[in-house]
């Protein structure tokens, strides 16, 4: 998992530089498709209940599971890049939104808002803590912001499959849920909306835009829960990362 998580980072930040006005997300799709494979993995999203592209890209409104298009991104914009790898039988999984040249400042403060819920919901990934602990550190952050958390979709466990039991919704109450133990590892992604609202599934089958049009920011991570605290395998150089290099193939397992 960590190898296939490491894959999946460097895919996406080898579409990072790409992503300005007129680039278009089928072509985002295509550097990414790439990337994943020349470096010996298999993207996890293709063919995945028929969606039929390596990455979403999730435009402003759009919360989730946007299909890349032929549509040039325009300055303003944000759009969310999630990406899925598989390598040697294991999955990984993340997302990042990013800004399209200036945005506003409001679309600035969702967008960090959102990423400051999933740290904290990483802070809360302790071996011994309850999942109920992360979904609630998440939605804590997010609602003292003002902001909204979706309530339709939700992070997951993740290992063989990229969408295992248990779900991690980011809504919650602290001391709930399961025990997180070590050799867990769930993917956790809050999505987050401006205000209030639902979200519904154009006729695509999987476009995910709210109700009320406001905009949407999703960021994601593929974290280990280990007795050292939660490693994100989908960071640059985790000591856990470090250390089964290290170890190399001390462990046939
Ligand atoms: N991170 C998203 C999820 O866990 C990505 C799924 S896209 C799909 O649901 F197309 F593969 F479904
Ligand atoms: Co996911």
């Amino acid at each position: 998992m960590i190898q296939a998580a490491e894959i999946n980072r460097a895919a996406l930040e080898a579409i990072e530089p790409l992503i300005r006005p007129g680039v278009t997300t089928a072509e985002l799709n295509a550097v990414a498709e790439r990337a994943i494979l020349v470096r010996g993995g298999t993207p996890a999203f293709k063919g995945y209940r028929g969606f039929p592209a390596a990455i979403c890209t999730s435009r402003n409104e759009v919360v989730v599971h946007g299909i890349p298009d032929l549509r040039p991104l325009e300055p303003g914009d944000i759009v969310a890049i999630d990406i899925g790898t598989f390598y040697q039988g294991y999955a990984a999984d993340m997302a990042k939104t990013y800004a399209v040249g200036a945005i506003s400042p409001a679309a600035r403060r969702l967008m960090k808002v959102t990423e400051a819920a999933l740290y904290a919901g990483i802070a809360a990934a302790q071996a011994g803590n309850r999942l109920g602990d992360v979904s609630a550190a998440i939605q804590m952050v997010v609602e003292k912001a003002g902001f909204w958390v979706v309530r339709e979709f939700v992070g997951h466990g993740i290992g063989r499959e990229f969408h295992e039991s248990p779900e991690v919704p980011n809504f919650g109450r602290v001391g709930t849920g399961p025990v997180l133990r070590p050799g867990l590892v769930l993917a956790i992604e809050p999505m987050v909306t401006e205000r209030r609202t639902s979200v519904s599934i154009l006729e695509d089958g999987w476009t995910a835009p709210t109700a009320d049009g406001s905009l949407a920011a999703h960021f994601e991570h593929t974290v280990a829960i280990t007795s050292d605290g939660p490693q994100i395998l989908t960071a640059p150089g985790s000591p856990l990362a470090h250390r089964i290099v290290v170890q190399g193939g001390a462990h046939g397992a």
